[in-house]
């Protein structure tokens, strides 16, 4: 797909509902006593594979995709039933490793799959506190990645004192903890996403958070529950940077998910000097939302570091396109988890911006990006990673000369009408 430069993008545009809430709405609703409904739900390919594997496992799930409804028939927190076949999860990191701490603790063995990069990505880090509640979970390859085969088996409370700041790590090890014989607690580094953490509590568990620790007692059911999914702060990013890099630009994204944990983009473009407002702030059980404005602005660049990381570390990619639109320079420290996303997100920034002329180097923990040097079109390789791909748009459309995304179509991954957002602006 090709892309020149632009300038005056208007307009108001809404994203599609947020990835993570969207996951764990399958999994919680499929735990769940009742019919859980769901608006807003994204329809991006990864939540169709969590869709998918629940239905594998004898959930009745009906997806409207005109209106982004659905419901789903829960079955209760034991009656899932021994899927025929392997679970294949796709691109999808969070079904991999949310849906292995439900799997942990079931009455029948399954096998977890997914596609080339799936298979790339790390499983230790669920591996290792899911054995230690009693697991039998094991990596068919020997290297600690996808396939796993997990055989369910009664699980222990643990207290876990875990390396990474991972959602989907301390997700896993608490959906488990439902099923545990006594309480469980995940301590991270620093504050991960607390999604799971909040709907827990919608759907009437008893779950506690403390600092950067969250304990959770083992359930006797769940009640379903209607959810309103809150657009994506991380899909909204590539609107965010687009208005404020793009001359004479003013764009306002309707009702984005806001959450504390999650918004880790918008203090990076104030401490860069940007035009964004927030109006209209409303929350729906714990989760927060805005209209977000943001208009061409003057940048300057900054340090992003320590607790901001897990808060942002999506939006990192297209932060540092927009950190080439500041003046001075822009450090990212701490940010080694980039390298185990669905690319190596820091060797794919760097080499294709590059490309694209911009002065980037890598570092062992993120990048350096020393601002001001106007960009050029180049051929991009996207790695067929989703985040990669819609950051690419953005400088292409503001880069001199033309730009071709290579695997532009992997945007479908989380975003499937992306193009066509743009394209409206
Ligand atoms: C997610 C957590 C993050 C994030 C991913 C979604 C989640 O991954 O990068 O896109 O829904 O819990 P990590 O937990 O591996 O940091």
């Amino acid at each position: 797909m090709l892309f020149t430069k632009k300038h005056n993008l208007q307009g108001e545009i809404t994203v599609p509902g947020d990835k993570s809430i969207s996951h764990r709405s399958i999994m919680l609703g499929a735990l769940a006593n009742g019919t859980t409904e769901v608006q807003g739900f994204l329809q991006g390919a990864d939540c169709l594979s969590s869709i998918a594997c629940f239905q594998k496992m004898g959930v009745e799930i009906e997806n409207n995709t005109a209106t982004n409804t659905v419901r789903i028939h829960g079955l209760g927190l034991r009656n899932l039933k021994a899927p025929q076949d392997v679970l294949d999860v796709g691109n999808s990191g969070t079904t991999t490793r949310l849906m292995s701490g439900i799997l942990a603790a079931q009455s029948f063995t399954s096998i977890v799959n997914g596609d080339a990069s799936i298979q790339k990505r790390p499983m230790k880090r669920i591996m290792t506190p899911l054995s230690l509640m009693g697991a039998d979970i094991t990596s068919i390859n020997g290297n600690d990645c996808a396939p796993l085969r997990i055989q369910g088996k009664t699980l222990h409370g643990i207290h876990y004192q875990s390396p990474v700041a991972s959602a989907q790590v301390k997700s896993a090890i608490l959906l488990a903890g439902l099923y545990a014989d006594g309480e469980t607690s995940v301590t991270e580094p620093y504050v991960s996403r607390n999604h799971t953490e909040l709907m827990f509590e919608s759907f009437g568990v008893n779950i506690r958070c403390n600092g950067t620790t969250a304990t959770v007692q083992p359930a006797s059911h769940l009640d379903a529950q209607q959810i309103h999914v809150p657009g994506d702060i991380s899909s909204a990013a590539y609107f965010i940077v687009a208005g404020l890099i793009t001359p004479d630009s003013c764009i306002t994204i309707k009702n984005v998910g806001i959450n504390p944990t999650r918004d880790g983009i918008l203090d990076v473009c104030k401490a860069m000097g940007a035009d964004i407002t927030l109006d209209n702030i409303r929350n729906h059980v714990g989760e927060p939302t805005a209209d977000i404005t943001v208009r061409t602005s003057s940048l300057k660049g900054t340090v992003i570091e320590g607790a901001l990381i897990p808060k942002l570390i999506d939006e990192l990619p297209i932060i540092a396109i927009l950190a080439c639109f500041a003046n001075g320079t822009t450090i990212i420290k701490d940010a080694q988890e980039l390298k185990v996303k669905e690319s190596n997100r820091i060797d794919v920034m760097v080499q294709n911006l590059s490309a694209m002329g911009a002065d980037i180097e890598a570092t062992e923990d993120g990048m350096i990006i020393r601002g001001g040097k106007a960009l050029h079109g180049a051929v991009i390789d996207s790695k067929l990673d989703h985040r990669i791909a819609m950051s690419f748009a953005i400088a292409g459309m503001n880069a001199e000369g033309t730009t071709e995304i290579q695997g532009a179509e992997c945007v479908n991954i989380s975003y499937p009408n992306f193009y066509q957002d743009l394209e409206r602006l």
